[in-house]
């Protein structure tokens, strides 16, 4: 079977957290090989460099924080997803290029058409397979930040900021259905939990 790459994405306070576990466990069920990674991150350079952006006290420009993204992409390309790719492993990454069309492009007004430059040199012609994308109304996600401990970076931001972010996922999954999973994260988790392994089967063909 044909190792798949799959993301999570979603705004701040999506419930990517406990989704994930979900996820986990459809994979240990399955007994299917796979490994869980994240982005910014998933490699020592790549969470140094999560450090940095994620530091509310870190000072960037748009195209710094855009580079920063890719970079700690790159290096999670080259160490962990395609060489678990070309094994045969599965690969699904807490977050991935939607979140810079989102966050940079549609957060930061970063324009979308220089983020897929570097989405093409980076990736060259590498895409997920299948992405879930969380989806909670803005006053959801607001609150559920509203509630963590420390704020980062990102996090700081104000509505303004996340309604433009959201709007970028659901466009992009609206464009391209055939990659992503919308799921409607605002509901009884038992429910969510059930959308999820569906889809998971279905692209599977289990
Ligand atoms: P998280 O791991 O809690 O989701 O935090 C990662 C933060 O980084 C989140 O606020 C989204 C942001 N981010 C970007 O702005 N651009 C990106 O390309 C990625 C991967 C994450």
């Amino acid at each position: 079977m044909k190792a798949r790459f799959i993301t999570l994405d979603g705004i701040d306070g999506a419930g990517k957290s406990t989704n994930l576990a979900v996820i986990q466990a459809w994979f240990e069920a399955r007994k299917l090989p796979v490994v869980f990674t994240r982005e910014p991150g998933g490699t020592p350079t790549g969470e140094a460099l999560r450090e940095i952006l994620l530091n509310p006290e870190t000072r960037v420009s748009l195209r710094t924080e855009t580079l920063l993204m890719f970079a700690a992409r790159q290096q999670h390309l080259e160490d962990v997803i395609l060489p678990a790719l070309q094994n045969g492993v599965n690969v699904v990454s807490d977050r991935f290029t939607d979140a810079t069309f989102a966050y940079q492009g549609g957060g930061r007004n970063v324009p979308l058409r220089d983020i897929e430059v570097l989405e093409n040199w980076v990736q060259g012609g590498l895409r997920p397979d299948l992405t879930f994308l969380l989806d909670v109304p803005l006053e959801v996600s607001m609150a559920r930040i509203e509630k963590s401990r420390e704020k980062d970076r990102f996090e700081q931001e104000q509505a303004d900021f996340f309604t433009r972010v959201r709007r970028v996922y659901l466009d992009r999954a609206a464009a391209n259905p055939q990659r992503y999973a919308v799921i409607d994260s605002n509901r009884d988790k038992e429910q969510v939990r059930q959308d999820i392994k569906n889809t998971l089967n279905r692209h599977f063909g289990f």
